[in-house]
């Protein structure tokens, strides 16, 4: 089954420069490594400053560590990768953080904190980015998402709200640029072997979907930015839950009730 729908104009990535948000850890870190053997400049971005440093030495890239639920990161990390590479080709929306448990126990401060991490950053990110894609009439904007924005998990109502939003966002955005040459995409996992779970304070404990390793999405990522794609579920068969919601909807709520 094909695995990416829509678009499709290709991204060349050698020589390009990459900003990649979350990139001390996990996904990010993976696709950071692969970018830079593929060619690309990178500017990575977390809160790790000594994992990023050591990625930056060993990719020839830039480290700029700071914290997107503060109000003004994003501002400063854009003016210092002005600074550091002038523009941005390839922006990889991918920093994100889970909270697991039930909502009704959820701290205001927590959710807050999801939504500005999640959300808010990548579409100030991307605000204070794209009008130059645009004008130079090229440029890939990629935001990872999750299965769980597309179909709801209980226990993680906020961190599903804040991937679904996502998905509209880049939706949106992706008819707004139409003709521009600009790529949005949205890379959906499902279950990926990162710090994400023990992070988010409870692991992943069902038998499926099964994870998958990180240096296997990396590889996916890297190739849904290369075919200039709209969207790409990982594990492909992703797909089929979504589709069944689409067109079944009582269906599906009857076999999420039983099978979660
Ligand atoms: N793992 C999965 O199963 C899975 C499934 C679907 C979607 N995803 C999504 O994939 C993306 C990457 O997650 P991962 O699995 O690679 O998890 P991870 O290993 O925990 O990595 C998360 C990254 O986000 C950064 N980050 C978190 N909070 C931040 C903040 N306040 N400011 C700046 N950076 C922050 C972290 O930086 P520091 O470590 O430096 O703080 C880290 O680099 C996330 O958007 C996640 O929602 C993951």
């Amino acid at each position: 089954m094909a695995q990416s729908a829509g678009m499709g104009v290709p991204m060349r990535i050698a020589d390009r420069v990459a900003l990649i948000t979350g990139a001390s850890s996990g996904i990010g870190r993976a696709t950071a490594l692969r970018l830079a053997d593929a060619g690309a400049r990178l500017v990575l971005h977390g809160r790790d400053h000594q994992r990023l440093s050591e990625l930056a030495e060993r990719t020839g890239g830039c480290a700029v560590a700071g914290d997107l639920a503060e109000p003004d990161e994003v501002s400063r990390l854009v003016a210092e990768v002005e600074r550091l590479v002038g523009g941005v080709d390839i922006v990889v929306n991918n920093a994100g953080v889970g909270w697991a448990g039930s909502f009704g126990e959820m701290a205001p401060a927590d959710i807050e904190r999801l939504v500005a991490v999640n959300l808010v950053a990548p579409m100030r990110l991307t605000r204070a980015l794209l009008p130059a894609m645009c004008a130079r009439r090229d440029g890939y904007v990629l935001f990872v998402t999750s299965i769980a924005g597309r179909l709801g998990v209980a226990g993680e109502a906020v961190y599903a709200a804040t991937k679904a939003g996502l998905d509209g966002f880049a939706e949106s955005l992706r008819l707004e640029v139409r003709g521009s040459r600009v790529r949005v995409g949205v890379f959906v996992p499902g279950v990926v072997q990162t710090e994400f779970f023990q992070r988010r304070g409870r692991p992943y404990e069902r038998s499926s979907p099964r994870p998958l390793g990180v240096d296997r999405v990396a590889d996916l990522l890297v190739e849904t930015i290369a075919a200039g794609a709209a969207e790409r579920y990982t594990p492909g068969w992703l797909r089929l839950p979504v589709a069944v919601r689409g067109v079944a909807p009582g269906l599906y709520r009857r076999l999420a009730a039983r099978f979660g």
